[in-house]
């Protein structure tokens, strides 16, 4: 701890050298602590800033799950440090304004995620399909470039999100709707009513797309009412419709709808 390099042998710097440099140490003390409990900061930052997304342990909530050996995005440390410090453009992951350091105790911390058992999703996919063709749930969503556009994309739902959330959109859908997710009642001045999802919105005019697909484009000055509905969807909840091995087939189809690799 004593500083032993500095100060010695140089006339005049003396007890003035020593405070100073003592001061100086007990400043940066801090700083090595932060390096000595790396892991500890890389948790309770973890927990902080992106538990509520990637749930706690990495495999809940509306984020990807991080508890797996192999990352999509992220397939490298390079990638991972990118990934938190910036987020990924055009999709609901955030950039953070943490700093250099705190990124790579978040990162070391992530690493330690994927190291954890991977999840078993019990079910079965290939039943999990019927149960989804079954259902008709190709009325408002595409997988393959099959079905309708009310709903987003499933193509890479496996990817983007945890199973625990794609469970949780089957059983109460609005529970946790996408960022930005936007139902509208619209009632036109020539009295018409339409409900539907908000695709763009301007000062003058709205965009969005009625729960039979079709699309719309009105001037603000054309509508009487433009009713905000957050925290509604037009899907209903599948819980009484399914019994709970559907369920799980069905999650199990979901979790293995990755994208293209
Ligand atoms: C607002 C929710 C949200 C927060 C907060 C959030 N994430 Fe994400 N994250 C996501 C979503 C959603 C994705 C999937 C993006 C996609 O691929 O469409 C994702 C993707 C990722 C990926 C890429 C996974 C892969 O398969 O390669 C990593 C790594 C990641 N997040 C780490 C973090 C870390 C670390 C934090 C905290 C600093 C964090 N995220 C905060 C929502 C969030
Ligand atoms: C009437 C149209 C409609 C039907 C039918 C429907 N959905 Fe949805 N679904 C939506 C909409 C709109 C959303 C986005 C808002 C939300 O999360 O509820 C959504 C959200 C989802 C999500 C979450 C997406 C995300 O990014 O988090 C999943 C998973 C999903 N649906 C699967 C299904 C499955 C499986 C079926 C069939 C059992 C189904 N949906 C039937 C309209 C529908």
């Amino acid at each position: 701890m004593r500083p032993r390099t500095m100060g010695r042998g140089v006339p005049g710097i003396g007890a003035v050298g020593v405070g100073l440099l003592s001061f100086v140490m007990l400043w940066a003390q801090p700083l090595f602590a932060v390096q000595v409990s790396d892991e500890g900061q890389g948790k309770r930052l973890y927990e902080s800033q992106c538990g509520s997304c990637h749930g706690p342990l990495g495999n809940g909530g509306k984020g990807a799950n991080l508890a797996q050996p192999r990352l999509r995005r992220a397939t490298d440390d390079q990638a991972l440090f990118n990934i938190i410090r910036r987020g990924i453009r055009g999709t609901e992951m955030p950039g953070s304004p943490l700093t250099p350091s705190q990124v790579s105790s978040i990162a070391a911390y992530v690493k330690t995620l994927g190291r954890i058992e991977p999840e078993d999703v019990p079910g079965d996919g290939i039943r999990g399909e019927t149960v989804y063709a079954r259902l008709n749930c190709a009325r408002c969503h595409t997988v393959s470039g099959r079905g309708g556009s009310v709903g987003p994309d499933l193509d890479d739902i496996g990817a983007r999100r945890s199973a625990a959330h794609l469970r949780e959109a089957l059983i109460e859908p609005e529970a946790s709707l996408p960022n930005g997710f936007l139902q509208l009642r619209i009632v036109t001045k020539d009295s018409r009513t339409l409900t539907g999802i908000r695709l763009n919105e301007d000062g003058f005019s709205i965009q969005f797309r009625d729960l039979a697909g079709r699309f719309y484009s009105f001037w603000k000055d054309e509508l009487d009412t433009i009713e905000q509905q957050w925290q509604r969807s037009p899907m209903v909840s599948y819980e009484a419709r399914l019994t709970s091995d559907q369920t799980d087939d069905l999650v199990a189809y979901l979790v293995s709808l990755k994208g293209a690799q």
